[in-house]
């Protein structure tokens, strides 16, 4: 009997920096850590993990950035009805309401000024990064006064803010990073976010923690923005 040559298969030995991608990555999906057509958003991975009413009333704050591409196409694509969309910018505003049609209505407004007919059963603030703080500290302060017990928000969010300003490969310039760092500090306890920390930081603010996902599902420039998702307490 002839011996079968033994082949030797080829170690698949992954870099040291995707391990500690997936290991990030599973640290800050206590939410939906499997799910399947995300298309590298973490948006978008969020919203297929929410069930709101048969035609929730969504408030896309800050909407008109990338015209909807983040966030605006997404919720009309996993819901149905009408988006209301804020845009400080009227050209933004103007691009996103040609674009987007009669889904979606469009009010160029800074959301400072802005109150809603309605309540929004869900509510998405995305604006610049710059005005995280603003975001945190005045735009969901106001609208905690607003929103119905259980109503959901998802809201951008720096977790990382040494690898979003000072990493090797910065995704901000270092310029903003001080007044990120100190308002991370103030709000969470550390400019570093974990979900516990996240959880007990809105806990204090009236919020309940659903969850901390990366912007990209790990797949984008850098491990540092993502979104965090919570409810109405
Ligand atoms: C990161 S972009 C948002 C991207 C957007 N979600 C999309 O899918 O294209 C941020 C947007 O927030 C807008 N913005 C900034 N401050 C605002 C404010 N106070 N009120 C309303 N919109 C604001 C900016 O003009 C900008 O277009």
């Amino acid at each position: 009997m002839t011996k079968r040559p033994t082949t030797k298969r080829p170690t698949t030995k992954r870099p040291a920096t995707k391990r500690l991608t997936i290991k990030r990555l599973d640290e800050l999906l206590p939410l939906v850590p499997t799910v399947e057509d995300h298309r590298n958003s973490g948006f978008r991975a969020i919203l297929k993990s929410i069930s709101l009413g048969p035609v929730p009333r969504i408030l896309d704050v800050g909407a008109g950035g990338f015209a909807g591409e983040t966030t605006t196409v997404h919720l009309l694509d996993l819901f149905p009805g009408v988006v209301d969309a804020v845009e400080l910018n009227a050209e933004r505003a103007d691009v996103l309401q040609k674009k987007l049609g009669d889904r979606v209505r469009v009010i160029n407004a800074d959301v400072s000024d802005y109150v809603p007919g309605a309540p929004p059963d869900l509510l998405v603030v995305d604006l610049d990064s710059n005005t995280i703080p603003m975001q945190y500290l005045e735009v969901l302060p106001k609208f905690h006064g607003l929103l119905p017990s259980g109503a959901k928000v998802i809201s951008l969010i720096i977790y990382d803010c040494e690898a979003c300003y000072l990493g090797e490969k910065p995704l901000l310039d270092k310029a903003g990073y001080s007044d990120q760092s100190a308002f991370m500090r103030s709000y969470f306890g550390a400019e570093r976010l974990t979900p516990a920390k996240a959880a007990s930081a809105l806990r204090k603010h009236g919020w309940r923690f659903l969850g901390l996902v990366d912007k990209w599902m790990g797949a984008g420039p850098g491990l540092a923005v993502g979104w965090l998702y919570f409810s109405r307490e």
